[in-house]
């Protein structure tokens, strides 16, 4: 492969799509990692012939280690890499102490480990030429760590200070960081066994983005070094006033302990 080149976990439908299409257009090879071989073999074979670039496929189960070594060496052996995405990710309700524990341990690979390892094999590559972009795929869950959900909540909060210490470490080169923090996009992660109780019309639609917005935006702002960015002003709104809930919350317990001490 020569030119720029992009590699991107969970390619296969979502957001992970998106990013392989947009990148696609904007000339970039690819290499196409999930599960699922026939979705990546097709997007793969259109990919090339419209838009004349080459795309790998990369068959790999994150959340088993030694499949995650496989894409990590694969990334090692690349003179260069341009993008990294690390987009692979599924949900989970689950209680952390009672149920899905082998779920949660696999959560913890996909959206920890492989992240992680992906990140320490591509920024060494990307150092030689003194640029590149990762974008670690978290979400606004990240960012409300008092939500629940404890281990979805916890891995991608993971993701966002990795990207935002990591780009602190990497603050004099051209090598952009971001931890994009998505909320309700359109793809398959609601359709998955696991979510299959969730009821998309219980979140009103103007809170939806589809995944061709959400990755266009995250790209824009990669570019102009947006470290943590969360697509979508009624996304930043509501979590600004979430924000405002907690602080609100947290103040009023203040005040109530120094009523009582009082
Ligand atoms: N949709 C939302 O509302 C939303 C909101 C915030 C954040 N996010 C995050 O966005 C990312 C992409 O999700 P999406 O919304 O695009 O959902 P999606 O359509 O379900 O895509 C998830 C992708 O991850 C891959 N994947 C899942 N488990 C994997 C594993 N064990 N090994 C390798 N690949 C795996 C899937 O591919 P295979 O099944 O083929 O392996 C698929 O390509 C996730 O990290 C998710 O947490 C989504």
């Amino acid at each position: 492969m020569s030119d720029k080149i992009a590699l991107i976990t969970g390619a296969s439908s979502g957001i992970g799509k998106s990013f392989a299409e947009i990148l696609a257009k904007e000339g970039y090879n690819l290499i196409l990692v999930a599960r699922r071989k026939q979705k990546l073999n097709a997007l793969a074979e259109n990919l090339t012939k419209q838009f004349s670039i080459e795309s790998k496929v990369l068959v790999a189960d994150l959340a088993k280690l030694e499949q995650v070594k496989v894409v990590e060496e694969t990334i090692k052996s690349l003179e260069h890499i341009d993008i990294l995405v690390n987009n692979a990710g599924f949900g989970l309700y689950s209680s952390f102490t009672e149920d899905n524990y082998e779920r949660q341990l696999d959560m913890v690979n996909v959206h920890v480990v492989a992240s992680y390892m992906f990140c320490r094999a591509a920024v060494p590559i990307m150092l030689r030429k003194n640029e590149g972009i990762i974008i670690n795929v978290s979400s606004m869950s990240g960012l409300m760590t008092k939500y629940g959900n404890v281990t979805y909540t916890t891995t991608k909060a993971f993701l966002i200070v990795l990207s935002e210490s990591l780009q602190e470490e990497l603050r004099n080169t051209n090598i952009k960081i971001q931890a994009l923090c998505p909320g309700m996009t359109y793809s398959e992660f609601h359709d998955t066994k696991e979510l299959e109780e969730f009821d998309r019309s219980t979140v009103p639609k103007r809170l939806w983005m589809c995944s061709n917005e959400v990755v266009t935006k995250s790209l824009r702002a990669a570019r102009k070094g947006k470290v943590v960015y969360v697509p979508g002003f009624l996304n930043r709104l509501s979590l600004l006033f979430f924000k405002l809930f907690l602080v609100r919350k947290i103040s009023q317990c203040f005040i109530s302990r120094n009523e009582k001490k009082a």
